[in-house]
């Protein structure tokens, strides 16, 4: 009996290995659906994706496109909350996580990452008459700023951990960027830890404010895959690859980002 019950529970198992999909997707490329790429973003970020009308656009829904294309798959794009995109991809609702989001060993504990598509600068937004002038001036011993992240962002994470945790400031988190920046402009936070070029746009949006010289951290942009989807994760950084060699990548960086 026990030696059946031993078997029963091999067969199990191995039909699990062979016909098992949960991880891997279940179509031949790796996606969730048929002839789809599915992307979860959070279109709250210019120019990496930001709204248009009711269009979704930017750099990296342009990068998307263009690997979907390469894959021969039409791309679907899912707006969401940013602290949801990584549960997404685990999950298994959508095929991708592109948001202008950093390669972390944390994150890499849950999800794959494709190559490298850019590189990704943590900056800080201060008021033009701000006396925080640096990054050192933020986390100074016998400094408490109000620090404006947006949740679930590398921001959050490295202010949570400087400032919050070292006890030279308090982080106020929210949904949306620009959320943050506006908090700034009215004087309720001291400054906005967020990536420079969504950094830039807010400024440019916004009266009264600045971005300091120094940078805070400088970090990798890719693509989350599910953790062990090696079938997806190849087909991405194989089209990403193209799309850096026939100059497609750099043209669309460009398109949105212009020389300063
Ligand atoms: N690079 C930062 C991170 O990975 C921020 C990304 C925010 N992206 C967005 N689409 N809101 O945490």
């Amino acid at each position: 009996m026990k030696k059946l019950l031993a078997l029963s529970m091999i067969m199990v198992l191995s039909a699990t290995a062979l016909f098992g999909c949960g991880k891997s997707g279940k179509t031949a490329d790796g996606t969730v659906k048929k002839g789809k790429l599915i992307m979860a973003t959070n279109a709250e970020f210019p120019p990496y994706e930001f709204r248009d009308g009711d269009k979704i656009v930017g750099i990296d829904a342009e990068i998307a496109d263009a690997i979907a294309k390469k894959m021969g798959l039409e791309l679907q794009i899912e707006d969401m909350a940013f602290d949801s995109i990584i549960a997404a991809v685990t999950g298994g609702k959508v095929d991708i996580g592109v948001a202008g989001m950093t390669v972390t060993e944390e994150r890499l504990q849950s999800v794959n990452f494709s190559d490298s598509y850019a590189t990704g600068i943590q900056a800080i937004i201060v008021r033009e008459d701000s006396d925080i002038k640096s990054a050192d001036d933020l986390f100074a011993d016998g400094t408490n700023h109000k620090i404006g992240v947006q949740t679930g962002t590398t921001g959050d994470i490295y202010c949570s951990g400087d400032a919050e945790d070292a006890g030279c400031g308090t982080v106020e988190k929210y949904n949306k960027g620009a959320e943050a920046v506006l908090a700034l402009a009215s004087g309720k936070i001291d400054c906005v830890v967020i990536d420079k070029q969504p950094a830039i746009e807010f400024v440019k949006a916004n009266e009264g404010l600045k971005i300091l010289e120094t940078e805070y951290a400088i970090e990798d942009y890719a693509i989350c895959i599910a953790k062990g989807n090696d079938t997806l994760t190849k087909k991405v950084n194989d089209a990403l690859k193209e799309l850096k060699e026939d100059g497609t990548l750099q043209s669309i960086i460009d398109k949105y980002i212009k020389a300063e």
